[in-house]
């Protein structure tokens, strides 16, 4: 196991443990013109209904969570950049994503027109978000560095233009993201996402709930390539389109009755949909075993419903609970079994 759990809403007793358990690879931080610097931060994510379905188009509901990643730049006197990545992670995650990593900074660099050709930045990446898939890591890390350097370089980004900064570093990690995970982590809050299929800006509405919701948070410890796993549904998409087109037709129905469920703040409902939701998502191949274990312990320890989260074959698992109570007890069980579990809010 990678880390001690503690379940607890204080979560920086798990952001405590996984700290220790990422080791830093140590690298001489380059020396700094001055110690001012710009400082941003990005919100982690869950997504409750649509991955995979949403990068067609297809309408999604995704929730900002309370963990964020924070961004701080300081000029150089060195062209280029350095970065120093502090975050809490699951093992292996930040050297499969480290070549992503770099593209997706260097995306960034480019929209917001920082020339670092003479003088550069040092990046410090740090937060009690802990990356793993399926959490929104990558998305987080892009609008907290997005806020950084709109902030060390007065920049004059409104949140529309710092999620389009992110977007662009999202392309560095996969090539077709369908921009939910940055407009998540920019907002945070609960959202209606649809992506537009013609490279037009996306739709996307705050869904304000009548009270706040648990959700436990469970992962498998496995890293996925998110752009091996969305290459791999298209692919399978294009050899069998009506195979696509019937799962995606049965999910269509179930984003709007969810929408309903949340308006009327039937929990029961929203819980018995993502139980649906997960289904389909077995059917598109993207679970695995861990995960369906995972759906399947949260299930038995009363959860009102339980699915995969993100992209799937790895990464996280979600459970919708009553109260906190039942969370916690849920939390307990997922234990046993996950890598790490987190108890947060959502819908506030
Ligand atoms: C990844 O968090 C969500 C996916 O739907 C990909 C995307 O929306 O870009 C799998």
């Amino acid at each position: 196991m990678l880390w001690t759990l503690t379940i607890s809403l204080d979560l920086k007793n798990v952001e405590r443990e996984t700290s220790k358990a990422w080791k830093n690879i140590d690298r001489p931080k380059p020396k700094a013109v001055c110690e001012i610097m710009g400082v941003g931060s990005g919100k982690g994510k869950s997504i409750l209904f649509g991955e995979h379905f949403v990068v067609y188009g297809i309408p999604s509901i995704a929730a900002g969570i309370s963990s964020e990643t924070v961004a701080k730049v300081t000029r150089t006197e060195q062209p280029g950049w350095t970065l120093d990545d502090r975050r809490p992670a699951v093992s292996g995650y930040k050297e499969k994503k480290l070549e992503e990593q770099k593209g997706s900074i260097e995306n960034i660099l480019s929209f917001c027109g920082v020339d670092i050709s003479k003088r550069g930045i040092h990046i410090e990446l740090e937060g009690d978000l802990v990356c793993a898939s399926g959490i929104g890591a990558s998305a987080a890390s892009c609008v907290a560095l997005a806020r950084s350097l709109n902030e060390e370089f007065s920049l004059g980004f409104d949140d529309s233009k710092i999620n389009e900064a992110a977007y662009q570093g999202e392309l560095g990690y996969h090539g077709t993201p369908s921009g939910i995970d940055n407009t998540a982590s920019t907002y945070g809050g609960l959202i209606w996402y649809v992506r537009d299929l013609e490279g037009g800006s996306p739709t996307f509405e705050m869904l304000k709930l009548s009270d706040e919701a648990h959700l436990v948070i469970a992962s498998t410890g496995i890293t996925a390539s998110t752009k091996d796993v969305v290459g791999d549904v298209r692919k399978k998409k294009e050899e069998d389109p009506s195979w696509f087109d019937s799962i995606a037709d049965k999910y269509t129905r179930l984003v709007y009755r969810a929408r309903d469920a949340f308006f009327q703040f039937d929990l029961r409902e929203v819980g018995l949909l993502m139980n649906e939701n997960h289904q389909m998502l077995r059917e598109l191949t993207v679970s695995c075993e861990e995960l369906d274990n995972l759906v399947e312990i949260a299930r038995r320890s009363g959860a009102l419903g339980a699915k995969m989260t993100g992209t799937g074959r790895g990464g996280n698992q979600l459970s919708l609970a009553a109260d906190l109570r039942t969370a916690e007890k849920i939390a307990e069980a997922l234990a046993e079994e996950a890598s790490g579990v987190w108890i947060t809010t959502f819908g506030r």
